[in-house]
């Protein structure tokens, strides 16, 4: 066993000069632009799998994005098989004037390494990867059987993936899943997610007049789209959260007893909180705490809008076709497409009738929960322990991994929400950076992991 971690401490440097060579392609699944480069992404994570001693690494190909498979499977029949999930593609760098050094060009400062998809997913999907090759090196057997798959297109949606589960279930047999794409709560507390948002994300198509009118000669006198979409807008949520569309809340479960015990423990500090976030002040709706404002409750934003002239100087126009991009992020037992009929017949009542609307469901997934008492989650708990000197804490948090849910519903999986970023690694952001002794850390804990789980199971 501490072979196995002396070998991945000895050669930790190298694992981060690999995985800078990882970040250096530009994933980013949502801009066909960049197919090539998600391929490319692929095609690399597959040869590092292989180098790593990871077997029956196969590339497979999708409608979209492909899809990387590897396993190891000799660790006999008695032993457990584990199903390690991650994804490899990246949200858009956008914008890049925010950046300090380029989203492509890997960079380390002070303890952390800056670029697109350095905590989300890349440098936590490679801790795996290198726990492997770390016990193939150095015991030449993994404690465990291990399978591998990887995705790329998380960050848009997931689609191909959702087929490819059902499609291959004797091939992704396994006892349980393992992914690290969440937070920890700090450096020094180790926490384990057991509960993600679910996702229904909408765009809004707003058109007036056939094309864009002279504000003075028309205004006053035909609608304008663009105040009419901040009308809508307006109307989809109180000032303090509360979402208006009648019926969005009928589904929201409760949380039990149980789990507002285990959340009351879960030790979220907001003013820590508030640094992280760099905002002037917290808000929320007003009768829930933070963590469970964070996991627990159900929220709609607006992630952009588009119309109207917004180049240099001044232009006077009613612009004829605006529109608006709006995510809500679930909780169990909402589900994305009653919620988008629900979102859909609220907009289609309050927009006047000077303007139309239309709208489209871009993607939806459930939220997640996931049982906090099986033995592979136990087994994580004492992963963190040992590595982080400190037991983990429990809770949810806000972010969606649409895959939880179609493991518990395709495959019968439990997941293991084993993460290794900070809330303040600016996941989706300029300046994306992955704490290093959390990568290490990291490392270490999945070498663990797979060491206490062939106890446990
Ligand atoms: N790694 C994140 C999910 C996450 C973020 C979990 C923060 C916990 C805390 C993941 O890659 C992600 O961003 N998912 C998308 C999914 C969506 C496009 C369906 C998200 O949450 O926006
Ligand atoms: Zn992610």
């Amino acid at each position: 066993m501490s072979s196995t971690i002396d070998y991945a401490k000895k050669n930790q440097d190298r694992f981060l000069t690999e995985l800078t060579d990882f970040l250096k392609i530009p994933s980013i699944s949502t801009d066909d632009s960049r197919k090539g480069d998600v391929r490319k992404a692929a095609d690399w994570l597959a040869g590092a799998m292989k180098k790593a001693g990871i077997e029956n690494v196969k590339v497979h190909d999708t409608k979209r994005h492909p899809i990387v498979y590897g396993d190891w499977l000799h660790a006999g029949d008695d032993k457990p098989t584990v199903l390690v999930y991650g994804h490899y593609d990246v949200q858009p760098p956008e914008p890049y004037e925010l950046w300090t050094t380029p989203p492509f060009e890997p960079d380390i400062r002070d303890d952390y390494l800056y670029a697109r998809g350095s905590c989300d997913d890349k440098g936590q999907l490679y801790i795996h990867v290198k726990a492997a090759e770390a016990y193939l090196e150095s015991e030449g057997r993994m404690p465990v059987n291990v399978k591998y798959i990887y995705e790329g297109e998380e960050e848009s949606g997931g689609e191909s993936l959702e087929a490819f589960l059902p499609a291959n279930k004797e091939l992704l047999a396994a006892d349980v899943a393992l992914i690290s794409d969440t937070s920890i709560l700090s450096a020094e507390q180790p926490s384990i997610t057991y509960g993600l948002r679910g996702m229904c994300y909408v765009l809004m198509d707003v058109t007036g007049p056939a094309r864009d009118l002279h504000s003075g000669g028309f205004g006053g006198s035909i609608d304008n789209p663009l105040n009419a979409l901040c009308h809508i807008i307006a109307k989809l949520k109180t000032e303090e959260g509360r979402i208006l569309i009648p019926g969005f809340y009928d589904k929201v479960r409760p949380l039990s007893d149980d789990e507002r015990k285990v959340l009351a423990d879960y030790p979220i500090d907001e003013k820590v909180w508030l640094e992280e976030a760099g905002a002037p002040a917290l808000w929320g709706e007003p009768e829930y705490g933070l963590a469970e404002r964070l996991g627990a409750r159900p929220t709609l934003d607006v992630h952009g809008i588009v119309g109207g002239y917004t180049g240099p100087g001044a232009k006077t126009v009613l612009p004829a076709h605006v529109h608006a991009k709006v995510s809500m992020r679930l909780v169990p037992d909402q589900e994305p497409d009653e919620i988008k009929e629900l979102f859909t017949s609220y907009v289609n009542k309050i927009t006047p009738h000077t303007v139309r609307v239309k709208i489209e469901a871009e993607h939806g997934a459930p939220a997640s929960i996931v049982d906090y008492n099986t033995p592979a989650m136990k087994a994580a708990a004492r992963a963190y322990g040992e590595v982080f000197g400190k037991e983990p804490v429990y809770g949810r948090e806000g972010g969606s991994i649409p895959v939880v849910g179609e493991f518990q519903k395709h495959l019968g999986l439990e997941t293991v929400l084993m993460g290794f970023g900070l809330n303040s690694d600016q996941i989706h952001s300029p300046d994306e950076r992955f704490y290093l002794p959390n990568f290490r850390r990291g490392i270490q804990t999945a070498i663990v992991f797979l060491k206490e789980y062939a106890k446990l199971a």
